[in-house]
């Protein structure tokens, strides 16, 4: 199953990406993240980009197109991704369409995840994630189960990112609206474009996106010491 996770800065895509990929296998493809590692690598690429994510704009169409390009041969996508935070142009749109018809697979659905301003303002404001393994929580709404810990791995060490000033915020919403809102009616013509109200509690709109993606019964991949008796959803 391939799906896209489109929404403005704060609406949860990386929360339900990191969820789906959990439950149901689906590797959650983030070009956010992938830059925010580039950026940390130190790479003349990443060095670049972070300035510009920095001041909330959009990283070139060629860099994160390339960045896609690559992550969509690596053996961990084989059994479905999530595209989080991609496409977010109507260049985007088009390559990553050139991409899929040349690989000879189809996009199944768009999740629009809607939620007012004033809510992902206060979202973005709270967010911190786990240095080691990118785990997402928030100072109200999520905090990890033992204070200090990361639920997921284990680690001791949170970051909060640079973006996430107000004034950056402020950008990223404006581009959000001037350039990715088009997709919406891109997406919606085809038939494939699902909205989900995003301002209730993560549960909720989990639940949610499974039933309408038809998956809320599909069983989680099997890994490590898992019994297999486990439940999705
Ligand atoms: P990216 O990393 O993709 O950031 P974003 O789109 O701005 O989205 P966020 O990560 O801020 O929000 P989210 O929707 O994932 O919310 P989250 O789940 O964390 O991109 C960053 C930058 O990289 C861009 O500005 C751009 O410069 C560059 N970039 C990336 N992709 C690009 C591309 N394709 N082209 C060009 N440039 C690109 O949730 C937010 C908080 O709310 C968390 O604390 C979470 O715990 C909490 N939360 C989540 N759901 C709920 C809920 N239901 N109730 C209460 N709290 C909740």
């Amino acid at each position: 199953m391939i799906i896209i996770l489109l929404g403005p800065p704060g609406a949860g895509k990386g929360t339900q990406a990191q969820r789906l990929e959990r439950e149901h296998g689906l590797k959650q493809l983030s070009t956010g993240d992938m830059l925010r590692a580039a950026a940390k690598s130190g790479t003349d690429v990443g060095l670049r980009a972070k300035e510009v994510m920095d001041r909330g704009e959009l990283v070139s169409d060629d860099i994160v197109v390339q960045i896609i390009a690559e992550a969509l041969t690596r053996e961990e996508c084989v059994n479905g991704y999530i595209l989080d935070g991609f496409p977010r142009t109507v260049a985007q749109a088009g390559a990553l369409d050139a991409m899929l018809e040349q690989r000879g697979v189809k996009l199944d659905a768009v999740v629009e995840i809607v939620v007012p301003e004033d809510v992902l303002v206060e979202r973005i404001s709270g967010r911190f994630a786990c240095a080691k393994c990118g785990a997402t929580y928030h100072d109200t709404f999520h905090r990890p189960k033992t204070d200090g810990v990361c639920d997921v791995c284990g680690a001791h060490e949170f970051v909060r990112r640079d973006d996430d000033r107000p004034d950056a915020v402020r950008q990223r919403l404006k581009v959000y609206k001037a350039q990715t809102e088009p997709l919406l009616p891109y997406y919606r013509e085809r038939g494939i474009l699902i909205r989900i109200d995003g301002d209730r509690p993560m549960d909720a709109v989990a639940a949610e996106i499974d039933r309408a993606l038809g998956i809320e019964n599909l069983e989680p991949p099997e890994c490590d010491g898992d019994d297999g008796t486990g439940t999705a959803g």
